[in-house]
């Protein structure tokens, strides 16, 4: 077990369009595993590489371990999302950004293509949590965070407050 620091808001690795990944290797798996840690070990839901400073495009995600009974873990290399139907106001967090909660549109439906930790392809089609989670956690891979649906007034705060709470914390 391998917990990994996660990475706060404003960091310059959380802002970079992460590479695809193309090994498929005992070293991809042990990181797989490292994220799967790290996200349990903060309570999250889900998990993209660029969080913990690694250039990849991989998501871990586990949203029935929201409820504190199930466990169903799913991991997503290189995914794209094919199909987005509807639209809804999720309210979201982020390990990147404690503390802070905030209100975004996502689309309602999905479906992701991508290939799970042997290279297979795999699809998901998603609602609910698990398709909210899975554009949160997309969004990473592009560099893109939560609160840049916000308004530019409401990110400027975040931005005072965050770059106090990482000095506070001494946070890179
Ligand atoms: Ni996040």
């Amino acid at each position: 077990m391998a917990v990994r620091e996660v990475l706060v808001f404003p960091h310059n690795k959380l802002r970079t369009k992460a590479k695809e990944v193309s090994v498929f290797d005992d070293e991809l798996k042990t990181l797989i595993q490292d994220m799967f840690d790290t996200m349990y070990a903060d309570d999250g839901i889900g998990l993209a590489a660029p969080q913990i400073g690694v250039d990849k495009r991989i998501v871990v995600m586990d949203v029935a371990s929201n409820d504190g009974k199930s466990s169903e873990q799913i991991v997503l290399i290189n995914p794209v999302i094919t199909k987005k139907e509807g639209e809804v106001i999720s309210n979201e967090g982020c390990l990147s950004v404690p503390e802070y909660r905030a209100d975004v549109n996502r689309a309602e439906k999905i479906t992701i293509e991508a290939l799970n930790a042997e290279g297979a392809p795999v699809v998901y089609e998603a609602d609910g949590l698990l398709a909210i989670c899975m554009q949160h956690e997309l969004d990473h891979l592009d560099g893109v965070l939560f609160i840049d649906y916000l308004s530019r007034l409401k990110r400027d705060r975040l931005l005072t407050k965050y770059k106090k709470y990482k000095k506070e914390r001494n946070l890179e």
